[in-house]
Formats: C-alpha cells, structure tokens, sequence
C-alpha cells in the first residue's frame, strides 16, 4: 500500500502576466483580475491539493537592467499576493493559501494584524511563504543591504515578534459572557515589549486570539542557515534536491535534525519536494520530446536566452551564441554562484550555444534522467519518495488553466486509486491537513 502525501501547487511566477511569450497560452483572461486564480484554486482544491503557494518578490531589480525584467514579463509586473488571497479563500473551503511576505517589506505589528485577520477570515487556511531576499532593500529605507545571515537573524526576529503578538491573548482572556455583559478581560492579555536589533514596538495585538492554530509558516530556503529557520520555525519546508534516494533522505535528516536541535519533532515538519513535470499521453511522446529537446532550435534558444537575462540580470540576448561567454558581461550584482549554474562544466571556452542548449535539456521519468513522462511514471516517482518517508510534493507551474489541466487531469485519478493523494479534507483548516497523516 503507497503512503498518503500531501500535495502543494507553487505559483511559479506569482501574482503577474504568466503565460506571456507562450503561443499556447494565448486564452482570454485578464490576470489583474481575480477569476483565472479562483479558477484554478477551484481545481486544486477538487483534486486534494493541501495548499497553494504564491510566490513573489517586491521588486523589479536594480534600477539598470530594469528593462531586462519587464520586457518578457519575466521579473514583472507583480502585484501583492497577500491581497489576492481572500479571493482565493472566497472561492474554496478547504484549501490551504500561502503568500509569499518578506520581513524586509513589512513591520511585525502591522502583519501580525493582517495575518491574525486573514486566518480568521479563511477558516485558519493562511499560510506565509517567508523568504528573506535582500535585493529590494532599497524600496523600504536607505539602511544598508543585509547579508545573506543577517537576513535570516531579521527573519527570525520578525517572526518572534509576530508570534508574541498573536499570543497576547491569555487563556480565558476572551470571555463574552452575555449575562456580564464582559467581552474580554485585560488583565489577561501580555503587554509584549520588544527592543530588538530590527524591530521595536509594543504590544497587546488587538486582533483575536485563534481557535484553530497559527497561520502555518512556510520556509523555501535550502542553505545551512535556511535549513536552520526550517528546524526551528516552519511548519513546511519547500524542497529543491535531486529526488534520489540519497539526496531525499540527507534532506529530510538535515532538516528534522534542525528541528530537534529546537525542541521539536521531526513530524512537526512537513517536507515538500519541488518538481515540475511535463506530463505526456504516452512514452513515445515522452521520448520524442525528450529527443528534440538535445537539439533545439534557434527560437528555443532564444526564450532560454530571455529567461537567463532577467534572471541574471544582464542582457545574453544580443551576443553571438557561437562564441565563448564574456564573464565581464555579468555586473557585480550577479551572484558568482548563478553565473556558474549556467556554466556548468562546460568550462568558460565553451560557446553560449552550448550552455543554452543543456539548460533547454531534458530527460525522461521512467529512467530518472528528467521530468518528462506519463502520469503513471510520474506516479511510480511519488510511490518511490514515499517508500523513502517523503510527506509530499510541491508541484510548479503557472495557474494558467491549461497547465493545470495538463498536469492534474490524469495524474489525479492514479494518485487516488494508489491512496497517495487525499480523498477528504480535515476539519479546522490548513494545520489540520497537514497534521491528518
Ligand atoms: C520552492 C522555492 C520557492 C521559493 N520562492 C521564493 C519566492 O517566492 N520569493 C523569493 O524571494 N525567494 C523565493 N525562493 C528563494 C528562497 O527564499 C531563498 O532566497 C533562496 O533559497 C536562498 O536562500 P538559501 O540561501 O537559504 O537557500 C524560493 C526557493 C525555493 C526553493
């Protein structure tokens, strides 16, 4: 018998224009409005899907290569993800819904309070994405940028400072006995004080107390330091590793071993593994696709070479792909690190053409090579995470209906009939789903 996992779509390029620049993608429907993602939360939540989450990031980059980020839509524009979830809460009833909030963007009073709002508004389905990216100080102050640490240090104090708040409320604090005519009592509720190296700002929080657990916390990042916020904070961590049994197994004790080290349980965590299949009606279609996808054409090129340029922040598009990579092409602001994920070992002689073409590379499921396969090959590699403790999978994709469908409309069905997928939701929201098995 497969063992139930818990199921997460990840909205890849969140609240924007996704689809944009794909021919297929070209249906009627206007993402600044609310009615494509209710949509898609609709069908997420009839397949089982224990939450969505959107991602974001608040800015457009740095002000000189602006126009490499809005030009194909691929950095921008975004609109607020938090504020797009009653819409999503309003169309379901059980799903889980997950924005994406970075501390650098916000005071821990003022969420505390909208967070608090939200859970109680949704039926405790809120979940925060907390992520700790620097490069947009510049919108908030004119402090200096944080490191990478720091950064987590911020996160930490924020989220503390949040959680003081939403435990401002006692037991028996609430009281609302109609005879006495008393709705609370506040001698019962804490003061909370905090002076800290970010933040200051006092409590109580005026916001109820809940009835069914916190907002759940969310954390993606995988470095040390990440891992280490997981351990102590998270109610799901997002997984990005290769998914063989090694590297599944090292990333989950890595993670319970955080959690420990906090005074936690491993099961206190739940563990997602990201993926994004492409999946097909046959494995001929599988290996077709597979096969192009070693030798593809100058058009395929050229959207890797868009998505590269808005992602690293420099402009690949108008160099000569049979030529080596000028590495003074990449500014200061370009991470080491990403410059040489797109390098790989093909070594800096190489020509660009060659790095564009192992990033357009895939590989097939059944062999383990890639993600391109049937939803039955798909399902054998969840039945396989899940014989190695997996608790689930993050799908990735935009909310476009046709990816949905593509990706849900067989895979579904043999999840289910496999028990790996829920039949039924939990009473009391998003913390009770993920704490039903
Ligand atoms: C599945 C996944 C989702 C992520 N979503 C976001 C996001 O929405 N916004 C963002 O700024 N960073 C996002 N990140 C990046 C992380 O927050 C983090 O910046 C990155 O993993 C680096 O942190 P680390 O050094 O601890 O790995 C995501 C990462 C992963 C793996």
């Amino acid at each position: 018998m497969s063992r139930p996992q818990h199921f997460g779509w990840f909205l890849a390029r969140g609240f924007g224009p996704q689809g944009w620049g794909y021919p297929s993608l070209d249906w009627d429907y206007d993402w600044t409005r609310p009615e494509v993602y209710q949509e898609a939360a609709r069908t997420l939540e009839q397949a089982g899907f224990d939450l969505v989450i959107i991602e974001d990031s608040p800015s457009l980059g740095s002000p000189e290569t602006l126009d490499l980020r809005v030009r194909h839509a691929f950095g921008g524009p975004k609109h607020d993800p938090l504020l797009l979830a009653p819409y999503l809460f309003q169309a379901t009833r059980h799903l889980g819904v997950v924005p994406t909030v970075n501390p650098a963007a916000s005071l821990p009073y003022t969420s505390a309070r909208q967070f608090a709002t939200l859970q109680h508004l949704s039926g405790h389905r809120l979940g925060l994405n907390v992520v700790t990216d620097t490069g947009s100080a510049r919108h908030f102050s004119d402090a200096p940028q944080l490191g990478h640490d720091e950064a987590y240090d911020r996160a930490e104090e924020w989220l503390e400072g949040i959680r003081q708040l939403w435990r401002s409320w006692d037991e028996g604090a609430l009281v609302r006995d109609r005879e006495t005519e008393v709705y609370a009592d506040g001698g019962r509720m804490r003061p909370v004080r905090h002076r800290g190296t970010h933040y200051s700002f006092d409590g109580p929080l005026n916001a109820l107390p809940f009835t069914d657990g916190e907002p759940a916390i969310v954390s993606p990042g995988g470095s040390g330091r990440g891992l280490g916020f997981a351990g102590a904070n998270s109610d799901v961590q997002l997984a990005l590793a290769p998914l063989h049994e090694a590297s599944v197994r090292d990333y989950r004790a890595r993670v319970h071993d955080a959690a420990v080290a906090n005074g936690r349980r491993p099961e206190d965590i739940a563990i997602l593994f990201a993926i994004q299949p492409v999946l097909v009606a046959s494995a001929e279609e599988a290996d077709r696709i597979v096969a192009a996808s070693a030798r593809p054409d100058e058009a395929a090129l050229r959207q890797i070479a868009r998505k590269q340029s808005s992602d690293l922040e420099t402009d690949l598009t108008a160099l000569d792909l049979d030529r080596p990579l000028d590495l003074s092409a990449f500014g200061g602001h370009v991470s080491r690190g990403s410059i040489q994920r797109l390098i790989g070992d093909r070594g800096e002689e190489a020509p660009l053409r060659a790095h564009l073409t192992a990033l357009a590379r895939t590989g097939r499921i059944a062999d383990r090579t890639g993600f391109v396969g049937t939803a039955e090959e798909f399902a054998d590699l969840i039945d396989e995470l899940g014989e190695w403790g997996n608790d689930g999978v993050l799908l990735w994709g935009d909310f476009h209906p046709v990816t949905l469908h593509r990706t849900l409309d067989e895979l579904v069905p043999i999840l289910r009939r496999r028990g790996i997928l829920r039949r039924e939701y939990a009473e009391g929201g998003l913390q009770a789903n993920l704490r039903a098995f």
